[in-house]
């Protein structure tokens, strides 16, 4: 019994505890004004964000990760999931498009084979072994197995009985599916992705869950549930779920396949009919999450044994469809302005720019005003910001001075390049600064003065994923001089040559 309980330790330990749990997001593309790769890659660079899962193999996107040591989960769509799991070699022809192309530069560690396919695509699970041993196969022959892992996210649905976790079970119409799979994790050293949301548990449960618990906060020893089986005592809802899956795989007689968390989170809004879909909730919840993961406490089956997750989003996806809550999830919006603030004290660097002091890009005092309007004239130019507040009649027109508007747009630009290294340097006249420079009603990025009512729909920030240097937002026309056009070309050139 003893050398049984060794041996599980050594095999669980290979696989998942020789890196410390970790957090990483999912990077869902729905926006109406989707940031390009190079600014979503700016943010998590800015925010520490070293893991991600996109639902895609976005090559644009996969670029621009290349040589930022960020490792990248890719996904095989539900759509190319037919296509992939009935032929062989379109499934290599995928690993050649989507992976070969990449590697090593990007640093692809895994690829999720559809998503949720037993829970919202049963017709085509008879593919689903097929599909991820085509794609193994694919990455045996590039000798890429051992680095890249296979596996295919699970609704925690899939999960019956889970409370007590120990009672746990997959629901057994798909156990013809899921020994198989489990087969394929434990054969090739992957691990289950599952999705694991609290957030639906709790809604479903018709107040049989208390919120505390699903949102880890301290329950009173009296109120933490109990496995009358096992003993163990549950604290919140993440664990259990975790737990159930552990018993679940046991139940078909899997017990050394670890678990990735590939997605969970809280919405920040809902509508009149999700009272709980709201900032306290959704900061609650993953600010414990992330300590939680951190802290590397495992679960109680497995104390100690790394549970990583991804948070379900770094984006609002506004085009979403469904209720309000389903374009809610992110961690930030699509400006990269943090939804809210995070409470992260001791728990790493990862999104601890959304807890330190705000920071602004501003003018630096003293600065040349030549070099400044070069500037300021770039910034709403090229580089893209929308500086309609500062005409005439706007909230930040006044004061009307190169300085002040200056530090308007260094701050938007900053602000959108996700406040990363060198982005607030503008030739030299720009520094950083902590106090705010928001003033009367002219509300800069990222203040928390700002009121939710900053950027009304036109006015975003962020440049269309289609950008060139004819830029589709307004021109920023200062006083109207008629010199200014070739103020403005001539100060161009003469920015672009002393930057590029
Ligand atoms: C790729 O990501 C993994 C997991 O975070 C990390 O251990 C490894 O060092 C990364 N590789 C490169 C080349 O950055
Ligand atoms: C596909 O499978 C067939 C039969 O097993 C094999 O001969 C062929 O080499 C495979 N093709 C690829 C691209 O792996
Ligand atoms: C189990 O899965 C089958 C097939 O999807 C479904 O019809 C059934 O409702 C599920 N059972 C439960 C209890 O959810
Ligand atoms: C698990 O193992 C037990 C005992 O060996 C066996 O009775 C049971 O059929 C197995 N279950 C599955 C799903 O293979
Ligand atoms: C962190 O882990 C320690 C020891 O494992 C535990 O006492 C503490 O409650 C944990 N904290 C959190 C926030 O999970
Ligand atoms: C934030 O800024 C204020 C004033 O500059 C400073 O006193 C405080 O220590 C800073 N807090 C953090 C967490 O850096
Ligand atoms: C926050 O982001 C800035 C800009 O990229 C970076 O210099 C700084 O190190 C980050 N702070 C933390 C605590 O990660
Ligand atoms: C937000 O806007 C309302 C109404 O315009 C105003 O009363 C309130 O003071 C503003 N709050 C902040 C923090 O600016
Ligand atoms: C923002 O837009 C909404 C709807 O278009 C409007 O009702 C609201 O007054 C606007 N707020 C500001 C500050 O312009
Ligand atoms: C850029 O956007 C415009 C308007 O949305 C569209 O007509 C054009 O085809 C796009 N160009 C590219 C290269 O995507």
């Amino acid at each position: 019994m003893g050398l049984v309980f060794l041996l599980l330790l050594v095999v669980f330990s290979a696989v998942s505890a020789d890196e410390d749990a970790f957090v990483g997001v999912n990077i869902g593309t729905e926006l109406s004004d989707m940031p390009n790769p190079t600014q979503v890659v700016a943010l998590l660079k800015a925010q520490q964000l070293h893991h991600v899962r996109l639902f895609d193999a976005d090559e644009a996107m996969l670029v621009a990760l290349a040589n930022t040591k960020i490792s990248v989960i890719i996904s095989v769509p539900n759509d190319q999931l037919l296509g992939v799991g009935q032929s062989n070699e379109t499934a290599a022809n995928w690993v050649k498009r989507n992976v070969l192309a990449h590697v090593p530069a990007t640093n692809i560690t895994a690829i999720a084979v559809g998503s949720e396919v037993l829970t919202t695509l049963p017709n085509a699970a008879p593919v689903l072994i097929s599909a991820m041993n085509f794609i193994h196969s694919a990455l045996v022959a590039a000798k890429l197995d051992s680095q890249i892992k296979v596996s295919s996210p699970h609704s925690s649905s899939l999960i019956l009985d889970s409370f007590p976790p120990s009672q746990a079970f997959f629901n057994r119409t798909w156990n013809p599916v899921m020994v198989p799979l489990l087969k394929f994790l434990q054969s090739t050293n992957s691990y289950l992705m599952l999705n694991v949301y609290p957030y639906y548990d709790y809604v479903q449960s018709n107040g049989a869950i208390p919120l505390d618990y699903a949102l880890f906060r301290p329950l009173p020893a009296n109120k933490e549930a109990v496995d009358s089986n096992t003993l163990l005592h549950y604290t919140n809802v993440f664990d259990a779920v975790v737990d159930a899956a552990y018993f679940a795989m046991a139940d078909i007689n899997f017990t050394n396949v670890p678990i990735v968390v590939t997605e969970s989170g809280w919405p920040s809004k809902g509508d009149s009919s999700e009272q709980d879909a709201n900032l306290d909730n959704a900061n609650t919840y993953n600010s414990n999450l992330i300590r939680h993961v951190y802290n590397n406490t495992g679960t109680p089956k497995h104390p100690g044994i790394a549970v990583s997750t991804y948070i379900y989003e770094l984006y609002n996806e506004d085009q979403r469809p469904g209720r309000i809550s389903e374009k809610n999830w992110g961690l930030f919006d699509a400006n990269g302005i943090p939804v809210y603030t995070l409470h992260l004290t001791g728990s790493g660097t990862v999104l601890s720019n959304d807890t330190t002091n705000q920071t602004y890009c501003v003018a630096k005092e003293g600065a040349d005003k030549k070099m400044l309007q070069a500037a300021l004239d770039w910034a709403c130019g090229p580089g893209k910001v929308d500086c309609s507040p500062l005409m005439q009649g706007q909230p930040c027109y006044d004061p009307d001075t190169v300085v002040a508007h200056a530090s308007y747009a260094f701050d938007a630009y900053y602000r959108r390049m996700g406040m990363a290294d060198g982005t607030c340097n503008f030739n030299g006249v720009a520094t950083i600064s902590t106090s705010d420079p928001t003033h009367g009603s002219c509300i800069f990025p990222g203040s928390h003065g700002r009121n939710g009512t900053l950027f009304n729909g036109t006015s975003s920030l962020a440049p269309s994923t289609n950008s060139t240097v004819s830029s589709s937002h307004p021109r920023y026309y200062y006083h109207g001089d008629p010199l200014f056009c070739v103020t403005l070309v001539l100060s161009l050139v003469l920015w672009m040559a002393t930057f590029f």
